[in-house]
């Protein structure tokens, strides 16, 4: 079968696209020919060395997609065989198949498109359990979210505006700062320059931050006993933060990852079909991913991390 692989760590030119084994399929495990398979931020750490990656050789990055099981395991339910399926956390995912356990599948109920469900998956699923796990807050708080365009940023804002949170945020362009207008975001400020910070700072509950370089500015932006939920580094490492002074101010960080979230068959099951409630309501809108051939994989990472995608960005093998 056709991957994309690396041998080395370092800038999107390690990246190469050829041909690798077909996976063997384990008793436990299913065998998915993928249809669309998400790029994330996580898969550029990967790239980097920065981030854990599976011992592989070649290394094959990605660990989200969706496509149909095309072969079963001798211990899987044979009614599996031809089903759509979505996972998120399943390692070697950036090559025409996977091997899938048969505890990560999740199956698509007929109105979520393989590629709606690569468009969704891994960033609804993490914007859903920062807003029920780690942000929970009540409505009408109000809350912020930094680089609210991003993929993570349009589902989560999404997700705490059906729940009725008062939401607002930060995004770096005009055309950005107006896709999260459109979706009833309260105001959004420049993401990459501060003129705005002294007026906003300690009005807001919980700051859902993923981009981690300006970690010290969410906090000022928090009430006192806030939280900032940080989640990810998308503009860099946080800096030094002063734990004095966020305990003279009863502020606090709560961090969390996907991967210790869904645990289980039964978690990834109750936890995506809350996600899909919020589609089939039509209470999430999505922009349309952009899509790149799996060969085209080096220009897929230069894009994203060039920082110019709105949404997702999904790998067509
Ligand atoms: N904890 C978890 O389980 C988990 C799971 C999935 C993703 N994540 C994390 O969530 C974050 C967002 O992921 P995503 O998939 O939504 O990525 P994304 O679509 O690329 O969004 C990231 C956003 O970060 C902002 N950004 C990038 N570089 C920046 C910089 N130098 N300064 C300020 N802002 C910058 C950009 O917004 P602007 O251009 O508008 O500023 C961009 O829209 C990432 O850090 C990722 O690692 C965490």
């Amino acid at each position: 079968m056709q991957a994309l692989y690396f041998t080395e760590f370092g800038t999107s030119d390690v990246l190469q696209y050829g041909e690798v084994p077909l996976p063997q399929v384990q008793a436990n495990e299913v065998l998915v020919k993928n249809e669309y398979i998400g790029l994330n931020f996580a898969d550029i750490y990967r790239r980097r060395g920065t981030y854990q990656i599976e011992e592989h050789y070649p290394y094959i990055d990605g660990y989200e997609g969706a496509g149909s099981i095309v072969q079963v395991g001798s211990a899987v339910d044979p009614q599996l065989l031809g089903q759509n399926i979505l996972y998120v956390d399943v390692p070697l995912a950036n090559a025409e198949y996977v091997a899938v356990p048969e505890t990560k599948v999740i199956t698509l109920p007929a109105y979520i498109s393989t590629k709606l469900a690569a468009t969704i998956g891994l960033q609804g699923l993490t914007a859903d359990f920062l807003a029920h796990d780690l942000g929970s807050d009540q409505a009408p708080a109000q809350v912020f979210i930094t680089g609210i365009s991003g993929g993570v940023g349009q589902l989560l804002a999404q997700i705490l505006l059906a729940d009725g949170l008062q939401v607002f945020g930060s995004a770096s362009t005009a055309a950005k700062r107006s896709v999260a207008l459109k979706m009833g975001v309260r105001e959004v400020f420049p993401s990459r320059e501060f003129s705005w910070l002294p007026q906003q700072s300690g009005k807001f509950q919980t700051v859902y931050d993923g981009v981690g370089v300006n970690l010290d500015k969410s906090l000022q932006l928090l009430q006192h006993r806030g939280r900032v939920v940080f989640f990810g580094m998308a503009g860099g490492n946080p800096p030094q933060i002063d734990l004095v002074q966020m305990l003279a101010e009863s502020k606090s960080i709560l961090t969390g990852d996907l991967w210790d979230y869904l645990t289980s068959f039964a978690e990834r099951k109750r936890r995506s079909e809350r996600l899909f409630s919020y589609l089939r309501q039509g209470k999430i809108q999505l922009t349309e991913p952009k899509i790149f051939a799996l060969s085209a994989g080096k220009t897929a990472h230069q894009y994203l991390e060039s920082g110019k995608n709105i949404g997702k960005v999904l790998l067509q093998p």
